[in-house]
């Protein structure tokens, strides 16, 4: 039978960013122009198989307004993964991105895989975030990173595949 390794994984980012569209687009297949802003925080699973087993995500998706941000560290505490998530049409949440970088590397597991996930880049167009920019910032910090969109379901699945491989290799 296939070996199934369980792994808490937190998603983080400014309100309005895309983290709970991220899951429903990678769970449900689905996207909602009128996604409403989660409550507290809301938890979903993901199995990705790979060839030598298969990774089970138990992911909480928190809550990026302002007020929840205190309910953070309960959720990050025991994480072995984390998704940090900006839009890449919006400058002051690439900002907060880099501080929840800096956060999860003082307060997280050590060993903890972070990814760095620029999503809405169907919105390309109308981008205030470089993608150089934070490419550099993930490789001096030692993210993953992809540019993503819950709404054309771009690098949805792939973020995810590569968090587990990350871990299956460690
Ligand atoms: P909080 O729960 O408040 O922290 O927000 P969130 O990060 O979970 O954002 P949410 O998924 O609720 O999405 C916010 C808005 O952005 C919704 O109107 C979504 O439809 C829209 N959105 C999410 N992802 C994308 C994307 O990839 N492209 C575009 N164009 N819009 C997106
Ligand atoms: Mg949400």
């Amino acid at each position: 039978p296939e070996k199934i390794f369980p792994s808490k994984l937190i998603l983080l980012g400014e309100s309005s960013v895309g983290k709970s569209s991220l899951l429903l687009r990678l769970i449900n297949r689905q996207f909602y122009n009128y996604q409403e802003s989660t409550i507290g925080a809301a938890f979903f699973t993901h199995t990705i198989h790979l060839d030598n087993g298969a990774v089970k995500f138990e992911i909480w998706d928190t809550a990026g307004q302002e007020r929840y941000n205190s309910l953070a560290p309960m959720y990050y505490r025991s994480a072995q993964a984390a998704i940090i998530v900006y839009d890449i049409t919006n400058k002051d949440t690439f900002e907060r991105a880099k501080y929840w970088v800096k956060e999860l590397q003082i307060n997280a597991n050590s060993g903890i895989i972070i990814a760095l996930a620029g999503n809405k880049l169907d919105l390309n167009t109308i981008r205030s975030v470089e993608t150089d920019e934070s490419r550099t910032f993930a490789h001096e910090n030692g993210l993953i990173f992809m540019e993503t969109s819950a709404k054309t379901c771009v690098n949805v699945t792939e973020i995810f595949k590569a968090i587990a491989e990350k871990q299956q290799n460690n």
